[in-house]
């Protein structure tokens, strides 16, 4: 996928000036706020973490059965080093991680990565998360959006993220529902302490 790197990319390149930035806009307290009120993950939950990053999400769950896959090898190297054994941590495409997956989940987590992948990448992550949800399970998502008489600077913003498919939120249920009917959104302007809007989806397999 070509991506440019723009102005506001640069000067958040060093990882400090990043740190700076994250702890500014609070996006620690914005974490927190989305798993208490969304992912509502209990001890002992099987989750899968699709584009997990780092994984700094463990620091916020109960003791759970985890399970993070990334595209990106020197993520996983850090959560691996961070975490250790309270998981598995695995070099993965989302697009194609079906066969690597055995057993059922309770909890699919896909934070932040929807808006880098192509319908096509989305519609193959949403048929993955249905195969491996165990009845009663959840896939929860969260993305920054687009909507109509949203902040200017949010608009702004979220016009530089690297993820080049920002959806609105009739988009995004059309692809999460040919998979999950039963599919909320939320829309969100109240996570970071900057305008910003997040787009998040709960979405329940009840077969
Ligand atoms: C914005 S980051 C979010 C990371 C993490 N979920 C979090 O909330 O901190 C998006 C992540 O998606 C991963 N990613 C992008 N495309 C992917 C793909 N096709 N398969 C697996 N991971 C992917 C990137 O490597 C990156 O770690």
């Amino acid at each position: 996928m070509a991506q440019t790197t723009s102005g506001l990319h640069k000067i958040l390149s060093p990882a400090w000036a990043y740190s700076f930035f994250q702890n500014f806009v609070g996006a620690q307290r914005a974490r927190k706020q989305f798993v208490e009120q969304h992912v509502h993950a209990q001890p002992g939950d099987r989750v899968l973490d699709m584009g997990c990053g780092t994984a700094e999400i463990l620091t916020m769950l109960p003791e759970v059965n985890y399970a993070g896959y990334d595209l990106s090898a020197a993520y996983i190297e850090k959560a691996r080093a961070t975490f250790g054994d309270r998981g598995t941590f695995c070099v993965g495409d989302v697009g194609s991680m079906r066969e690597a997956l055995s057993g059922k989940f309770d909890i699919v987590l896909a934070m932040g990565i929807l808006h880098h992948l192509d319908d096509d990448q989305v519609l193959q992550l949403f048929r993955t998360a249905h195969d491996v949800l165990a009845s009663g399970g959840r896939i929860v998502s969260i993305d920054p959006t687009f909507t109509t008489g949203q902040h200017f600077f949010a608009k702004w913003m979220i016009r530089r993220d690297r993820g080049r498919n920002v959806r609105t939120e009739s988009e995004l249920l059309s692809l999460a529902t040919q998979q999950f009917p039963n599919t909320k959104a939320v829309v969100r302007h109240d996570l970071l302490r900057i305008p910003y809007t997040h787009i998040i989806l709960e979405c329940l397999k009840r077969d």
